[in-house]
């Protein structure tokens, strides 16, 4: 890409950067995206070259070492991150757990955040275990406090904010600088909200991590991860991608870069409908709490409207049920009513999905004792046939037992 043009996306707007920022036309005879290179081998025109230096050799050497194709979805999200480099693996779990392996070895001791993402835990307490390494989870409401659980070895802070399935907020910086302070590293998952409305190394994060199956894809059709890290952790980042052997297909990652193209007005559209429904859930009866960080009436709302720039279409509610009995019952007989929304997990996609949420590997943050909690994704269907199919779910709990 031009300097002038560069410069030129560095203070755009973030519909224009996504819609440019990756692609460099004339490096490809004028074609607005950028080739799908499919590659292992990669010739060298001489043995002077195949013998030079790492530092003195051709741009491209090896199919896992990146292609063109990679390397424009590695730019982009660099410039959407902030961040001096950008690794792509295969899914959003590899993209989580490829920065725990990176930074830690037996001996050491990591803090990760009680709403954290399920299979993170799992690796946590079975991988990092297994390789000598100590976890603790801590409240997402902690701030400061977390310094109280730093130990002599601990070496990394996981964050997710806001969390899995309740949606907790954290306060980032408060976390980040005691972290610092005892020289740990500090990782996010920062899915929710994609760089667009957080960027987490502005805020003094050190590594950024992406399940871009979700928004930059937006189709629920391609799986992939991003792992975007500051100068100062980009090498052990980098150093581990390697030695693992890590890479991910050309066409995902073409897909992906296609996708963040119109992830800016996608979000738009998520936010809006979600907001709206989100409201409509507040207002009813059989809702005991909507678990929606812009709503004002969220704990965690004064963090999100702090740090975040906005919100995207994945939140949750608890619904009213008296009966602890009926909990499951109730829930299913909401979801089994649904007619639009799909019953999914992997959410970001263009079309709204519900799950029951399942909360019993919480070590701090307990489920609510109100009822049943049920997650959604609001798609980008009109907003007035999500809220109608919605109704249908209401109507059906309330015919349990009846
Ligand atoms: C917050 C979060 N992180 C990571 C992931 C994992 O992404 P993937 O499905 O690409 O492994 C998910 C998937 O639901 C998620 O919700």
């Amino acid at each position: 890409m031009s300097a002038g043009k560069k410069e030129f996306l560095d203070t755009a707007g973030i519909n224009t950067r996504l819609g440019h920022l990756g692609n460099d036309p004339h490096a490809y005879h004028g074609f607005v995206n950028p080739p799908v290179v499919h590659a292992s081998t990669v010739l060298f025109p001489s043995a002077e070259e195949l013998n030079a230096p790492p530092e003195r050799q051709q741009k491209y050497t090896y199919g896992t070492h990146g292609t063109p194709t990679t390397d424009a979805l590695c730019e982009a999200i660099d410039a959407l991150e902030g961040s001096a480099g950008t690794v792509l693996v295969p899914s959003g779990l590899a993209a989580v757990t490829l920065p725990l392996l990176a930074y830690l070895s037996a001996g050491d001791h990591a803090l990760i955040v009680d709403s954290v993402y399920f299979p993170t835990r799992r690796f946590c307490d079975g991988m990092l275990k297994k390789l000598g390494v100590s976890v603790d989870y801590f409240d997402p409401d902690i701030g400061a406090g977390i310094e109280a659980l730093v130990k002599p070895n601990t070496r990394l802070v996981h964050l997710e904010a806001p969390g899995s399935n309740t949606l907790e907020m954290q306060d980032v910086p408060a976390i980040v600088e005691v972290a610092h302070r005892h020289d740990c590293i500090v990782t996010i998952d920062n899915t929710w909200a994609t760089p667009i409305y957080f960027r987490p190394l502005d805020f003094g994060v050190d590594v950024s991590i992406h399940a871009s199956t979700k928004y930059p894809s937006g189709h629920s059709d391609v799986l992939l991860g991003t792992v975007s890290a500051n100068a100062k952790h980009w090498p052990a980042l980098k150093e581990a991608y390697t030695t693992l052997g890590l890479c991910v297909g050309p066409d995902d990652a073409y897909q992906i870069l296609r996708g963040l193209r119109t992830m800016g007005v996608r979000l738009e559209h998520h936010q809006r409908s979600a907001l709206a429904v989100a409201q409509w859930l507040e207002g009813r009866a059989d809702v005991a709490a909507v678990l929606h960080p812009a709503l004002p009436s969220f704990p965690g709302h004064a963090l999100w409207k702090r740090d975040f720039k906005g919100a995207s279409g994945l939140f949750s509610f608890v619904l009213k049920v008296d009966d602890a009995g009926e909990f499951e019952a109730r829930s299913s007989a909401f979801l089994n009513a649904l007619k639009l929304f799909g019953l999914g997990y992997s959410w970001g996609g263009y079309e709204s999905l519900a799950v029951p949420v399942k909360l019993g590997d919480r070590r701090v943050c307990k489920a609510p004792k109100e009822g049943p909690v049920i997650r959604l994704q609001v798609g980008l269907e009109n907003v007035e046939d999500i809220i109608a199919d919605l109704e249908r779910g209401f109507a059906a709990a309330a015919a349990v037992g009846r």
